[in-house]
């Protein structure tokens, strides 16, 4: 059996965080990694774990993740499961918990699959990547919450290490039968 591991990124971190997991995972635990926008049909029947990442963008996950939670609850809740959450209000430590990252602390109250395990991880400010319009916004935000202001830099906030420390938490999650 495999572990599967989607993403739903926009520009790219959550799926640079979920293959961090893959790669930390194998070989103990073969798992397959893809794009949750992009998964049409899934073979559940090779899978007895799932871990699903998603980034913020304007205060809100991508509305894929919830369908796709719609889609396949069944399959979700009979397996060992988790769930991070990527976005830049978790830079800062006191807001980097379930509990303590607003987005992530609404994902749970509103999902009807509850994952086993559950983690927030900071990830990156790339203004020189952004359009002009989501450049000036992020700034806006950075000013108004004391992070980088300076357009021309690339700042990756993301924990390697408690990623690692979430991918052995995941394979050590007890199987469900199925
Ligand atoms: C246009 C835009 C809007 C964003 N909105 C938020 C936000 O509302 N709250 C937040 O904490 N981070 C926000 N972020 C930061 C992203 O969550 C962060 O850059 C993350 O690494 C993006 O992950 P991704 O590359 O997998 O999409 C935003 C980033 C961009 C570019």
């Amino acid at each position: 059996m495999k572990a599967l591991i989607l993403y739903s990124t926009r520009d790219g971190q959550t799926r640079e965080i979920a293959a961090r997991i893959a790669q930390t995972l194998v070989p103990q635990q073969l798992c397959d990694v893809q794009d949750l926008a992009e998964t049409r049909q899934i073979d559940w029947s090779q899978y007895d774990r799932v871990l699903i990442g998603a980034s913020i963008r304007y205060g809100h996950f991508d509305a894929a993740l919830m369908k796709f939670i719609a889609q396949h609850l069944q399959a979700l809740q009979q397996r060992a499961s988790g769930f991070f959450s990527v976005n830049l209000t978790a830079r800062k430590a006191d807001k980097r918990t379930p509990q303590t990252n607003a987005y992530t602390r609404k994902f749970l109250e509103q999902s009807p699959w509850q994952p086993d395990c559950c983690a927030v991880f900071a990830g990156a400010l790339r203004y020189p990547r952004y359009r002009w319009f989501d450049r000036v916004m992020i700034q806006l935000i950075m000013r108004m919450t004391g992070g980088e202001t300076d357009t021309s830099k690339e700042v990756e906030y993301t924990d390697w290490s408690a990623v690692s420390a979430f991918a052995h938490e995941f394979a050590q999650l007890p199987g469900k039968s199925l």
